[in-house]
């Protein structure tokens, strides 16, 4: 895949538009993608080496335009490896970003909450992960321009910019916790057992994306910064049968704070 050719779609349709910020979406952001005033909203489809999204609430469209004074790409829609894709068409649009400038990245997702003293509702500031996916997005020759061979994950989620967010929620009067967030594939969600398994391991909350962009993120030397909302509790923790239907509720009920937190990021960053 070449970066380049998607750089040089992407300047010509924006008019060389440099973005500061990237913003990905997770089911946990409707509607955030509104707060952007865009200078261009472009279609997955029209950037080669884009691939179109196809879970459900994700929209698969650039927006690039500015937020709280800052140049943002809002990615509205995420690429999963549920959907069949190679990790490196996931990371594909992160690394695109980055050559055209960005230099820190915004994650949110929606996530099953393990640790039990979290409540449905909850914004966890990702401290720090467990990849479950068996798969790694920089498996195959190492692109020296890009990153290096190994890098280091000791400070993957930037310390500084996890100050900052949890500065930010505290002037927004938000109670954010903070945890470990543990990707699976999916689309299946857990088994009870697997989550009694992840508490062991360390696990806060659960999901199915993030990890691959973080370390493709942090490969690239991107500052990383992740929320994850706490759309249910996970498998076997209350005994409900987990509902993609309740995943949205939640995500539809708790976007504006979450949207607002990331926004106060933005600002302040
Ligand atoms: N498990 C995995 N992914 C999820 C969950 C969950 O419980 N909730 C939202 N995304």
């Amino acid at each position: 895949m070449d970066y380049n050719v998607a750089c040089d779609v992407i300047n010509d349709i924006s008019g060389g538009f440099a973005p500061e910020i990237v913003i990905v979406l997770g089911s946990g952001l409707a509607g955030f993608a509104e707060k952007v005033e865009p200078v261009s909203v472009i279609h997955y489809d029209l950037i080669p080496g884009f691939s179109v999204s196809t879970a459900p609430y994700h929209n698969g469209r650039l927006i690039l335009g500015t937020l709280e004074g800052k140049r943002v790409a809002c990615m509205d829609g995420r690429l999963h490896l549920y959907e069949g894709l190679e990790l490196e068409q996931v990371v594909f649009p992160l690394r695109v970003l980055r050559k055209l400038g960005a230099e820190r990245i915004i994650l949110t997702n929606a996530s099953g909450g393990i640790n039990t003293s979290f409540s449905v509702g909850d914004i966890m500031l990702i401290n720090d992960h467990i990849n479950f996916q068996g798969r790694n997005p920089l498996i195959g020759k190492n692109d020296d321009e890009m990153g290096p061979r190994f890098p280091d994950m000791t400070y993957a989620y930037d310390p500084e910019f996890r100050i900052l967010a949890s500065k930010c929620a505290e002037n927004l009067g938000i109670d954010i916790k903070n945890g470990v967030y543990l990707s699976c594939t999916g689309p299946s969600y857990e088994t009870p057992a697997e989550i009694r398994a992840f508490r062991i391991l360390g696990a806060d909350a659960v999901g199915m994306s993030t990890v691959p962009e973080v370390i493709a993120a942090v490969h690239c030397g991107y500052k990383v910064l992740a929320f994850s909302l706490i759309t249910n509790m996970a498998a076997g923790i209350t005994g409900n049968r987990l509902t993609m239907e309740e995943v949205a509720e939640t995500g539809k009920r708790r976007s504006l704070v979450l949207g607002s937190l990331v926004s106060e990021v933005i600002k302040n960053c």
